[in-house]
Order: C-alpha cells, then sequence, then structure tokens
C-alpha cells in the first residue's frame, strides 16, 4: 500500500501513514504563478493499492483540483485500486438543489473524483445521510462521535443539569447518536432559518428542555454564525457554561476570533481541516480523527 498525501492536510496524512506503520509517499506539487497545478508521483504505484487524503476544505477549489490530478496520476501509472480518503468534503453543502435554477454542486465534484479513477471514498461526518447516497463507488463513513463521547466523559463535561443541543434542525440525528453513547443524555435543537441568498441567520426557538449546562454538537464551523446564534440564545434562555463540539474546522472569515470571543467555554474540533496556527485561539481544541481513519483502511 501507498499513502499520498495532497496539500490540504499534510500533519493528518503522517498520522494516518503512521497509524498505518507507514511513510507517506514522496509526491511533486507545484503551484505555477497563473495558479495551475501539477502534480507528480515520485514513487512507482503499478498493481498497489494507493491512498491518497486530501480534506477539500478553504480553498475549496484548489485543493479539489489537486485531488483530481493526483487520482488521475494514480490511476494511470497503474494503481491497482485507489482509496481517496477525503476527510472533509467540500461542497456537501449543496448536496441538493434548493431553489431552482441552483446546480447540485457536489454531485459534480463526486463524479468528477469518480471519473479520474476513484474506486472508493473515505470521509468523516457528512452533513446529511443524502451524500453518501451520491457516490456510485464504494463510500465508507467515518464518525467522530465516538470519540467526542469519550472526551465529553473524559473531560468530566456532564453534571446532573447537562444536556446535548444541536444548533439546528438538521443535527437532530447526530445528537439523538451522541445521547445514545452517553446514557441517553437529554438533548434539544435549535430552530435556526438561514436567508438563502443573504446567509442572514436567526434563531428564535429552543426544542426541548432547557439545562443549565449545554453540549452544543455540529458537523461543521464556518463562519461561527451557527455556533455564535446558538450561544446567546442558550445564554439568554438561561444557559451558564457551553461546550462545542464540531467535526470540521471550516473556519472561514473571523470564525476564530467569534468564536474566541463567544459565550462558549470551549471549542472541541477534529484535524478533518488542518487549523493554521494562526487560526488557532485559546478556546480551541483539535482532537485527531487520524486513528480512526487509518482503523477503516486497515479494515477495508
Ligand atoms: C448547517 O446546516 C451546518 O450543520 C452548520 O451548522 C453550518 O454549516 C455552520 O456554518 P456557519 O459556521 O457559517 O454558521
Amino acid at each position: 500500500m501507498k499513502v499520498f498525501s495532497g496539500s490540504a492536510n499534510r500533519p493528518l496524512s503522517e498520522k494516518i501513514a503512521v497509524s498505518l506503520s507507514l511513510q507517506l509517499s514522496s509526491i511533486e506539487l507545484h503551484t505555477f504563478s497563473d495558479g495551475e497545478q501539477r502534480v507528480k508521483l515520485e514513487e512507482k504505484v503499478v498493481n498497489e493499492d494507493v491512498v491518497i487524503v486530501q480534506p477539500t476544505g478553504i480553498p475549496t477549489d484548489k485543493n479539489y483540483m489537486e485531488l483530481f490530478f493526483i487520482i488521475d496520476a494514480a490511476r494511470r501509472n497503474g494503481a491497482k485500486s485507489i482509496t481517496v480518503v477525503i476527510p472533509y468534503i467540500g461542497y456537501q453543502r449543496q448536496d441538493h438543489v434548493f431553489r431552482t435554477g441552483e446546480a447540485r454542486s457536489l454531485e459534480v465534484v463526486i463524479r468528477f473524483m469518480e471519473q479520474a479513477g476513484g474506486t472508493k471514498f473515505i470521509a468523516v461526518d457528512t452533513h446529511t445521510i443524502k451524500v453518501p447516497e451520491l457516490f456510485i463507488k464504494p463510500f465508507v463513513h467515518v464518525s467522530a462521535l465516538p470519540l467526542f463521547a469519550k472526551i465529553i466523559k473524559e473531560e468530566d463535561l456532564i453534571d446532573s443539569d447537562s444536556f446535548l443541543v444541536s444548533p439546528d434542525m438538521g443535527g437532530i440525528r447526530r445528537i439523538k447518536q451522541l445521547s445514545e453513547m452517553l446514557d441517553d443524555l437529554p438533548y434539544a435543537a435549535i430552530e435556526k432559518n438561514r436567508d438563502l441568498k443573504s446567509g442572514a441567520l436567526a434563531a428564535r426557538v429552543i426544542h426541548g428542555k432547557v439545562h443549565k449546562r449545554a453540549i452544543i454538537v455540529d458537523d461543521m464551523i464556518s463562519s461561527g454564525g451557527t455556533i455564535v446564534t446558538a450561544c446567546k440564545l442558550l445564554k439568554k434562555k438561561g444557559v451558564e457554561r457551553i461546550y462545542v463540539f464540531a467535526t470540521h474546522p471550516v473556519f472561514s472569515e473571523k470564525a476564530p476570533e467569534l468564536l474566541q470571543a463567544s459565550f462558549a467555554k470551549k471549542v472541541f474540533v477534529t484535524d478533518t481541516i488542518f487549523v493554521s496556527k494562526f487560526s488557532q485561539f485559546p478556546k480551541l481544541e483539535i482532537l485527531s480523527v487520524a486513528d480512526v481513519i487509518a482503523e477503516q483502511i486497515k479494515y477495508e
């Protein structure tokens, strides 16, 4: 087996390789002055099982193009199988057409990856259960929820007046699963509305009983708007302590500053997306999903 890393998250790729008792295979990744990219595998892959690790967070389009080219390089150089580990799938929030006239963008990038030669895909915590269905080739879903449950227990974040909170109704399935892992911890969900054109957020209603200590769980933090809005509402409703768990630190715009200034006491994310030291902040803690991904690769 040979493991190649794109440029999006080399530290995670290295950890996955170590977990597989391998070293990353050598690859040349070059961006020309006009922005075009060139990739070159520096090791032979004929009849090899190839694993490519590349999340497609910011810069999403650049990361996708690089990934398409690495997959193509592996296919045309004779790889026996090409497992694409795409811990965070960019465009997954566009998994269906919301308004007439829109593209189904997620489907477009999936077809490109499959057409380029990807034979199997592994991703962490997809935005909805529809996402895996869009893949024609085998797709394996890895969940960060057991890791979150373990940390919540280890860090003693639960007391007799705690509850899980989904910051939107779409996350209710996720929150129920985590509740089961935490001996049926009570949960609630916030009704959030986002204006599809302007992106403006509003959250007014909490479905479920409010307790004093909240653990918010989401699949991703992008602008930080959802979490900050949820924290404000929870505080207004009498919540005294808030912890946040989100799988993917997309961290667009001013998310790190907003989260640090928020009412949340701590923000736990995973390393599906690389967080540069400039985007890290005191309340942030990054958990690694490298071992669970490696387990899945071994299992397959
Ligand atoms: C929405 O459905 C997702 O689960 C996240 O809550 C959302 O994408 C986070 O985005 P932002 O941080 O920009 O509010």
